[in-house]
């Protein structure tokens, strides 16, 4: 895969070479990430950060990583204070913003709108999230973290088994990590969900052509030996009501006596977060916070590490961050 100028739209771009590139790349960040020292690679870019929809992690995070690369942030957030709430085209908008930055992050709450929007740029698109659709830099960092977690338990992607677990219909998270886990050997994936809420047909398939195995369940029942249990959030914001979402929330609760009796002592609990904690769903309970295993903090410090490495090498200088490498001059916990 060929990095430079392009956009990076869905996780059907990545082979198996690209993420390792990625990975590569993302581990060559952490001294900056841990400003142990500071890189001016990217003095004078200016990224254009359009967040149409919440976020605090992928948003913050994309600006983060790129000042850490020592260039600038420009943000548009909410769809009410852009043009496009005055019936601004996604294609006019991009042709204009794409003038005022040198790469874009963006996040809409359409299915298929960053390709949209990307198809006006005239400079590289990273999608930070579209509707229900897809989260790549999300899946990115997730495998990144995963491939992490089971190294120090001297273990591998390839031959594990994974656990998702709620709303995995409007999950994109899911639906982006299901897709690249596909390209690795003998996944078996466990996915619990409500019936209404079951994975898209579209992943089961990309799951079944790919060889590995999964098996479907609405119940968290027995004593599963996945190394990663996924959980996630019931999307409120994709459903018709607040009443529809309230049919589900709360229906798979994560607490430590639910993951001891479910779960092996060694499984990493991960959630693409946010984390619903209101008591109607405290769907990862605040009793598993000290557990070792508990990776969701982890994830959101990797997620620095991987748009880091994206926004490097869809610019081109992931080979010379360090000759512009800077000492710090403020007192560091590393
Ligand atoms: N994981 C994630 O996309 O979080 P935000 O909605 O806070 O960006």
């Amino acid at each position: 895969m060929n990095f430079t100028g392009s956009h990076i739209l869905s996780v059907n771009q990545f082979d198996r070479e690209a993420i390792e590139q990625v990975f590569q790349v993302a581990d060559r960040m952490l001294p900056y990430a841990k400003r142990q020292k500071r890189t001016t690679v990217l003095n004078g870019a200016i990224l254009g950060n359009l967040f149409f929809e919440p976020s605090t992690r992928t948003r913050v995070s994309f600006g983060t990583a790129f000042n850490l690369l020592g260039g600038e942030v420009r943000e548009t957030t909410g769809l009410s204070n852009s043009a496009l709430a005055k019936g601004e085209s996604l294609y006019d908008t991009a042709r204009v913003l794409s003038g005022y930055s040198d790469i874009i992050a963006m996040r809409h709450p359409d299915a298929g709108s960053v390709a949209e929007f990307a198809e006006g740029s005239r400079i590289p698109v990273i999608n930070g999230g579209d509707g229900a659709n897809e989260h790549p830099t999300q899946a990115l960092l997730d495998l990144y973290t995963i491939q992490k977690e089971l190294h120090a338990h001297g273990s591998t992607i390839d031959g594990m088994h994974i656990a998702m677990i709620g709303d995995l219909k409007h999950g994109r998270t899911v639906h982006s990590l299901s897709k690249l886990m596909c390209l690795f050997n003998n996944i078996r994936f466990t996915l619990i969900s409500p019936k209404e809420l079951a994975m898209p047909t579209a992943i089961i398939n990309a799951i079944e052509n790919s060889g590995h195995q999964y098996t479907i369940t609405e119940q968290l029942a027995g004593s599963l030996d996945a190394d990663i249990c996924y959980q996630t959030r019931i999307q409120e914001e994709r459903f018709s009501s607040q009443d529809e979402a309230n049919l589900y929330r709360g229906r798979f609760r994560l607490n430590h006596q639910v993951y001891t009796k479910h779960f092996q002592s060694k499984t990493v609990i991960m959630h693409p977060l946010p984390r619903d904690s209101r008591a109607e769903a405290n769907e990862l309970d605040n009793d598993l916070n000290l557990n070792p295993n508990l990776a969701i903090f982890r994830q959101t410090d990797n997620g620095v590490l991987v748009r880091m490495a994206l926004f490097a090498l869809t610019l081109g200088v992931e080979n010379i961050v360090s000759k512009f490498d800077q000492n710090v001059h403020w007192h560091v916990n590393s």
